[in-house]
């Protein structure tokens, strides 16, 4: 196990989730025997506001040659990532002939709308799949850990790079003090990063506490990112709210002095503060909603089953290994997780075991509840799926839908 390194002395725990394997750990019934579980504990640290894992599992057991998620699988995430591409344009954040590093490029969706423009990129993604199918897909991909000591070999990008970006990667990354050398060195002296990860302030308003795994080892807050940024002479210049991943936030975040600071950053910052997103009493009042949610979801589930009601999963989502082994659902409960992804059907889920099957299915499957994993793509999955509800089905999920 890796101790998270930032502040590691200073976390105060606050809650465990109990036994837990890996997020993305779908596995064969072979496997079942081997599978590995650790203790999900969480806390918070005080003097940096930051929303933490208390221990998470070594990087290369979770992100590895069969990392299985593809941004592309997500029509949403393809749209995001394109209007994304244009917002940096548009506020100046990039321009023409700038030299732009996505961290955590994944297949390459992001990058592929700089394809045939004067930007020169390029993407660094740790899952050897990943980076091959980006290559592959003429999107180059280097394939390490983005951290000190391997973006020093980056002799042509070092203090030459206008603009880095990640998203949905930071939250990743145990030791933050050698990611954010990696961005010190890299950027010139106007050169700008910009992230976007799932919002603390998202997850308590929603209860989303799936949104807690072991991929996720931070949960940002602009109280957080500000504190931590600010110790390596950055500023955080910028805060725009984002609905992808059940609610996310974008933080735009430049060398201290060097640029203007928005005034979205003070209001978010209030915001925060208002609503204790800021201090430890915030961590206090979601663990009890955790609790509640918990009770009801496995009352209601219970309550299906006693009247033979037949559940199935939609979406065998990463985040969904949190709520079935932190509320003891598994295939007694639920018959089968629908999924689209080809590595993950003919699997079973991490932990309880409940078997995955083709999307192509759905339809004809008899059911009559479906429990909406993949929740933060609702409105995509709804529009889809318009049949199952016409035919008297019923979707739920442990969030409002
Ligand atoms: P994630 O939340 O861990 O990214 O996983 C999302 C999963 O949901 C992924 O395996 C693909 C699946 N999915 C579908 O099967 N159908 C869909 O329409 C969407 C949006 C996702």
């Amino acid at each position: 196990m890796f101790k998270c390194k930032v502040t590691q002395k200073k976390i105060k725990p606050f809650m465990s989730f109990g036994s837990m394997p890996l997020a993305n750990g779908f596995l064969k019934k072979s496997q079942f025997k081997k599978e590995f579980f650790y203790k999900m504990e969480v806390g918070f640290n005080e003097d940096l506001s930051l929303f933490q894992l208390a221990e998470q599992p070594e990087a290369k057991l979770m992100f590895n040659k069969d990392y299985p998620f593809f941004t592309s699988s997500s029509n949403f995430m393809i749209n995001h990532f394109r209007l994304f591409s244009k917002w940096l344009k548009k506020n100046n954040y990039l321009k023409n002939n700038y030299n732009l590093i996505e961290i955590g490029s994944n297949d390459g969706t992001f990058l592929n709308n700089f394809k045939n423009t004067s930007i020169n990129f390029f993407g660094i993604e740790p899952s050897k799949n990943m980076s091959d199918l980006s290559n592959k897909k003429k999107i180059p991909a280097l394939n390490f850990f983005f951290n000190f000591e391997n973006v020093k070999n980056l002799k042509k990008s070092i203090g030459k790079t206008n603009l880095i970006t990640a998203a949905n990667v930071i939250c990743h990354v145990q030791d933050l003090n050698s990611l954010i050398l990696g961005i010190d060195l890299l950027l010139n002296k106007k050169g700008i990063f910009i992230f976007e990860e799932p919002y603390l302030g998202s997850m308590y308003s929603k209860v989303s506490y799936d949104q807690i795994y072991d991929e996720h080892v931070f949960m940002f807050s602009a109280h957080s990112v500000k504190k931590i940024f600010n110790i390596y002479g950055f500023d955080l210049i910028n805060v725009i709210p984002q609905v992808t991943h059940g609610g996310s936030m974008r933080y735009v975040i430049g060398r201290a002095n060097e640029h203007k600071i928005t005034k979205n950053v003070e209001k978010i910052l209030q915001y925060e503060k208002k609503n204790k997103i800021d201090s430890f009493e915030g961590c206090l009042n979601f663990k009890k909603k955790c609790l509640e949610s918990k009770f009801l979801l496995k009352e209601k589930i219970n309550r299906m089953k006693s009247m033979d009601k037949k559940i199935v999963g939609y979406g065998a989502t990463s985040k969904s290994t949190t709520i079935l082994n932190y509320c003891g659902i598994n295939s007694k409960h639920i018959n089968c997780i629908f999924d689209t992804t080809k590595e993950k059907v003919g699997k079973f889920t991490p932990g309880t075991h409940i078997p995955i099957v083709n999307m192509k299915d759905f339809n004809k499957y008899n059911k009559d509840y479906v429990y909406l994993f993949a929740w933060n793509h609702k409105d995509e999955i709804f529009r889809k799926e318009k049949k199952f509800k016409k035919d008297g089905g019923k979707w739920f999920s442990h969030v409002k839908l």
